[in-house]
């Protein structure tokens, strides 16, 4: 059988990250940086012409595990840096779930979705649908946000996620990558600890979830002076709970004179800044000058989808 290509986009979270654990809104919006894994069926389970070691590769593993019989051929390749927190792993799964559904269904997002998200589970110990439902369905995802236009909910232990899609208009941002690796887990346990212990972390809980909400509206309505401070509020909020860092907060600096707003984007600790823009080539070279490698990403990209 013929083989064929799927590629999916990796994602920046706009405003709501660690609130969102509590319960509040967030906001994630695909980024034209794209992971892409072409299939074909095969005698073999080879990756990148290597016999699959399932311990280098846990979520492809899962996803063949579950969802695929007998051999296969997989060529991956990748424009996301990993470690990041701009999806990288999110779109593997997204692109290799819609590459082996096209050989015995229909197209059908939500599937795609649950699938990523539980090799992501099931690989990470822990994951929110965030990342592979915005990497799936493109364009924009709100999550647990009131009046938006339902897509799925998807629910993990204690945790409920209601996914609506987020109409984004066109935007510039710059990512901006600190080159260090920072795992969630970590992360999220460390607010976690502060919000239980403390009523003014629940109170900055709060006021991200409303910063947020407010986003939401800013976004529809097009404002990016607005939607920019609100981001940059958002930073200095997610700096009281403690997952900045000297380096995100460098990058952040660097960028605002040239920016409607900056921010760190996931959870934080390094992994990656976003910038709001309409002067890209002064907010790169800003970061580069900070030592940070930038990227400049527009809104509307599509989702998952098969290339050829
Ligand atoms: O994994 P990242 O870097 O995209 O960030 C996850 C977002 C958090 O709110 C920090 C965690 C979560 O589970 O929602």
């Amino acid at each position: 059988m013929a083989s064929l290509t799927a590629s999916a986009p990796g994602k920046v979270i706009l405003l709501g990250e660690h609130a969102v654990v509590y319960g509040k809104p967030a906001l994630a919006m695909a980024i034209d940086l794209r992971f892409r894994c072409t299939i074909a069926p095969s005698d073999s389970v080879l990756i990148n012409g290597w016999e699959i070691d399932r311990a280098k590769h846990p979520y492809t593993s899962h996803i063949l595990n579950e969802h695929w019989r007998g051999g296969i051929e997989i060529e991956t390749s990748s424009d996301i840096p990993s470690g990041s927190g701009l999806g990288s792993s999110a779109a593997l799964c997204a692109s290799l779930n819609t590459a082996i559904m096209a050989y015995g269904m229909e197209p059908d997002e939500e599937v795609c979705a649950r699938r990523s998200f539980e090799a992501e589970l099931n690989a990470q110990g822990s994951a929110s649908p965030v990342d592979t439902s915005a990497s799936v369905h493109g364009q924009g995802i709100a999550v647990n946000l009131e009046g938006g236009k339902p897509l799925w909910g998807i629910s993990h232990a204690e945790r409920r996620w209601s996914i609506s899609h987020l109409d984004v208009p066109r935007l510039t941002l710059v990512i901006g990558h600190t080159g260090i690796s920072a795992p969630t887990g970590p992360l999220v346990a460390k607010v976690r600890r502060y919000y239980e212990h403390s009523n003014f972390a629940k109170d900055i809980v709060d006021e991200i979830g409303s910063l947020t909400e407010d986003a939401a509206k800013a976004l529809s309505s097009g404002d990016r002076v607005g939607l920019g401070s609100m981001m940059t509020e958002d930073h200095k909020l997610l700096s009281i709970l403690g997952v900045s860092s000297r380096e995100l907060d460098k990058l952040v600096q660097a960028a605002l004179p040239y920016s409607f707003g900056a921010k760190l984007t996931g959870a934080g600790g390094g992994g990656s800044m976003i910038a709001l823009t309409d002067r890209p080539d002064k907010v790169c070279e800003a970061i580069e000058r900070r030592g940070g490698r930038p990227y400049v990403v527009s809104s509307g990209q599509p989702g998952a989808i098969i290339e050829k």
